[in-house]
């Protein structure tokens, strides 16, 4: 098992970056092993470079069921390429707002074209679940937050919230 890394919360500046492509390198892929290697410890389903400090258009992700055996995936410059016109409502959560959890609604089905650690041209479709992963982790490439879907009202809530649990954590 590969080390973990530490995740950014909200709000450092690096989750609201613009993340850079990204070439398949050596140095990639053992950034996407510790990657999946922190994903998996959280737990999450998915994780995006700049969750931990590093601008770069990488996710990966395992939306398998926890009983399945495990089906990473790992998506360099990943680019939504076509979406359904109708919309599923799920509650996200993100790694970067511990605790926080709110109804988003986003496109029920998206293809996904990106590069595989090969450097190949590779494609994804998915639908629930997976979908909404892949648009919550290729929108954190963006420097956008499921957060940003909420209203100000419910946002700046969370914010205040998160900042206070995050506090209390610290002054612990
Ligand atoms: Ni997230």
């Amino acid at each position: 098992m590969s080390e973990t890394m530490p995740i950014l919360y909200v709000p450092a500046p690096m989750l609201r970056a613009r993340a850079r492509l990204v070439e398949a390198t050596d140095d990639v892929r053992a950034l996407s092993e510790k990657m999946l290697a922190t994903m998996y410890a959280a737990p999450g389903i998915g994780l995006a470079a700049p969750q931990v400090g590093e601008a770069l258009r990488l996710v990966v992700l395992d939306v398998s069921a926890k009983d399945a055996p495990p089906n990473p995936v790992i998506l360099l410059n990943p680019e939504v390429v076509a979406v359904s016109e109708d919309l599923a409502t799920r509650e996200e959560g993100c790694l970067s707002l511990p605790g926080m959890y709110a109804d988003v609604a986003r496109p029920h089905v998206v293809r996904v074209r990106y590069q595989g650690l090969d450097g190949s041209k590779q494609e994804i479709e998915g639908e629930g679940l997976l979908a909404a992963c892949l648009q919550h982790e290729i929108d954190h490439l963006n420097g956008v937050l499921f957060i940003d879907y909420l209203s100000p009202l419910k946002r700046n809530m969370f914010l205040r919230k998160l900042a206070k649990d995050l506090k209390r954590e610290r002054d612990q």
